[in-house]
């Protein structure tokens, strides 16, 4: 088995949500969009994991100091994909072997399907394998152009003729590439086009003029390849993410009363025979065990640990790391931790006390 490397882009700017926080840093379920692509890409076991970051990246790469394994490069000015990809060579100087390229605000992408793309390429010995969906809307996206049933290439829309602009089947973003040569690929890319940006779309084309195999692998379910950029995109395909949880906690034998109305985190552990009642909360770690009745409009606050069976009342509130053995009543508040105390003149006051007992 060859190496995988894993490469996620994430220096975009994200203008469109009109925040002051980073694109990639919004949450879904808890969790930011780029954990939500990195857990994917975790499923991989990859060799090395690089994360390209450049508008606020500071704050990008604070935000995941705490998971082990990441390199970060920075691409500054942001000038294309093809571009960003290229920041990453110096991290994978003297490395073989297959990069899966990623987009950080692409966080539905199932760790299924990035094994099918690397099996694929390496079932074909491509040296690109694209991962493609056929839409009902494709603008926006990179359309797949094909020649004889063979990608010919990828063509922006902004570039894209009106019969090019007809094509259904776009460019997820989503790549494997052989290791093998690519950096030198990429950087025969030219930005005359529409944007003056270097696309990694426009590898597919070089390496099909160079007599180079490129396969597709194209997905049954779109959806997971949506990429986020607007509030109401983050609001859909958070909709999205919290009915595919709820539906396996149903398969796991959780009941929900109103799915619909329930929402609960990434990393969440429902036990069995547990029932979430309507308008109930689960924040992100929170464990909850066998049994348990979580009543109507309860918030349970992160990594709080339920141990069954107990009975949470209705809009009652656990903060967050609670252990929680009894059961709370309705509306009632439960911390297990003393809650924060500051007092006022402390250390001074403990200076004060240390320098009379010296001049004693
Ligand atoms: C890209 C593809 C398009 C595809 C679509 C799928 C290109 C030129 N086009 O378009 O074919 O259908 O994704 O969603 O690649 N980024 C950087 N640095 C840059 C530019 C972008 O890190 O200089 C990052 C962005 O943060 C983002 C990802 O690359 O995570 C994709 O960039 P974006 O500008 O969103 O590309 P699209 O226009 O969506
Ligand atoms: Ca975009």
């Amino acid at each position: 088995m060859s190496d995988i490397h894993v490469v996620v882009l994430a220096a975009g700017k994200g203008t469109r949500m009109k925040s002051a926080v980073p694109k990639v840093l919004h949450r879904i379920a808890g969790r930011p969009l780029i954990g939500h692509v990195l857990a994917s890409a975790h499923a991989l076991a990859p060799a090395t994991t690089t994360v390209v970051v450049g508008h606020q990246g500071s704050d990008v790469t604070e935000a995941l100091s705490t998971q082990p394994g990441l390199s970060f490069v920075v691409q500054e000015p942001q000038l294309g994909t093809a571009h960003a990809l290229l920041m990453a060579e110096p991290a994978l100087a003297g490395r073989r072997g297959t990069v899966v390229l990623l987009s950080g605000d692409v966080p539905l992408l199932r760790p299924q399907t990035l094994h099918s793309l690397v099996d694929r390429h390496h079932a074909t010995g491509a040296a690109t394998t694209v991962l493609t969906a056929v839409v009902d809307r494709p603008t926006g996206y990179g359309r797949i152009v094909r020649s004889g049933g063979q990608i010919a290439g990828i063509v922006e829309e902004k570039d894209a003729s009106e019969a090019e602009r007809e094509i259904r089947e776009i460019n997820a973003g989503i790549y494997a590439f052989d290791l093998d040569g690519l950096f030198d690929a990429v950087r025969a890319i030219a930005s005359e086009n529409a944007q003056r940006e270097y696309y990694l779309p426009d590898l597919v084309g070089i390496h099909r003029r160079a007599g180079r195999v490129v396969e597709t692998l194209a997905l049954g379910d779109p959806r997971e390849i949506l990429g986020i950029n607007t509030r109401a995109e983050l609001a859909r395909l958070g909709a999205l993410y919290r009915m595919t949880k709820n539906e396996q906690l149903m398969a796991d034998g959780v009941t929900l009363t109103d799915p619909a109305t329930t929402y609960v985190d990434a990393d969440v552990v429902v036990g069995a025979d547990t029932i979430l009642e309507p308008g109930v909360s689960l924040e992100r770690g929170t464990t909850v065990g066998r049994g348990c009745h979580i009543q109507d409009g309860a918030f349970i606050g992160s990594d709080t640990q339920l141990i069954a069976p107990v009975t949470i009342g209705r809009g009652a509130y656990v903060g967050t790391g609670t252990t929680v053995r009894e059961d709370v009543p309705p509306d009632a508040l439960a911390v297990s931790a003393g809650k924060q105390r500051n007092i006022d003149g402390w250390v001074s006051a403990k200076r004060a006390r240390a320098s009379r007992g010296r001049t004693k």
